[in-house]
């Protein structure tokens, strides 16, 4: 079964540096895993810093999302070095086009950002679209989908199971949020997976048997959005 992973930087580099030991796991669970892998991988704070400071420089918010872009894909080249260590067959490149990345056969493809305006949560559903790839996990540093910002709210509730719909409504609430704070799925990305029907796990990169679990398709402690 074909699989994307969306790899957040919150969980390739959580506090500064790279997590050398999450990256070595990750690897590992993908060499043992008998299903075909696309990797997307986000900026995480290091994006957020640069971009901040292009910004603070004067550059437009076109230049800001690509000084972002190139922090997506240092880390995915992380990924590249760390699958490429543990012996799995991957592509030496990191793509920056989907169509190229489509033609690639029996190695894992690894991709970060690509346009400015969109995220990686957007490229991992367009690159899942461009290879065919039913399944989606998008592993970050929060544990599934709440129905309110569980930072904030001690109440918060975890959803187990959710319709691309509900996901959908969960978004746009949240698109009125206030600097600083941001849902945990872009809407765009909520709206593609919903046209595709591209069955996206939400989990905790902290959590490497969840990770597991979500790629076997089995029973997890994130949250699992369908039809
Ligand atoms: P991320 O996907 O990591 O952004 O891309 P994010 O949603 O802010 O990160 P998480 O979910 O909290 O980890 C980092 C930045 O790179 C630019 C955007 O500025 C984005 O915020 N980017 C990324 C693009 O402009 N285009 C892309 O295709 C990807």
């Amino acid at each position: 079964m074909k699989i994307v992973l969306s790899i957040g930087g919150s969980s390739i580099n959580p506090k500064g540096e790279p997590d050398l030991d999450f990256l070595k796991k990750m690897a590992h669970l993908i060499k043992e895993s008998k299903n075909e892998f696309g990797l997307v991988s986000g900026g995480g704070s290091t994006a957020r810093a640069y971009a901040n400071a292009a910004r603070t420089l004067g550059a437009s918010e076109y230049e800001a999302d690509n000084v972002g872009i190139v922090s997506t894909r240092q880390n995915a080249q992380l990924l590249v070095a760390a699958l490429k260590g543990a012996g799995v067959d991957v592509s030496k490149t990191v793509f920056t086009d989907f169509d190229q990345a489509k033609l690639v056969t029996n190695k894992v493809v690894v991709m970060g950002g690509t346009i400015p305006g969109i995220t990686t949560d957007t490229d991992a559903v367009l690159l899942a679209e461009a290879i065919g790839a039913k399944r989606l996990v998008n592993i970050s540093n929060v544990s599934g989908i709440y129905n309110r910002d569980p930072r904030k709210n001690k109440n918060a509730k975890k959803f187990d199971k959710m319709t691309y719909d509900q996901l959908i409504s969960l978004a746009a609430k949240n698109d009125g949020r206030t600097a600083g704070t941001h849902f945990v799925f872009d809407m765009l990305a909520c709206k593609l997976i919903a046209r595709s029907n591209i069955e996206t796990h939400f989990v905790d990169g902290r959590n490497m048997h969840d990770i597991k679990n979500s790629i076997e398709g089995k029973k997890h402690s994130g949250t699992v959005v369908g039809k």
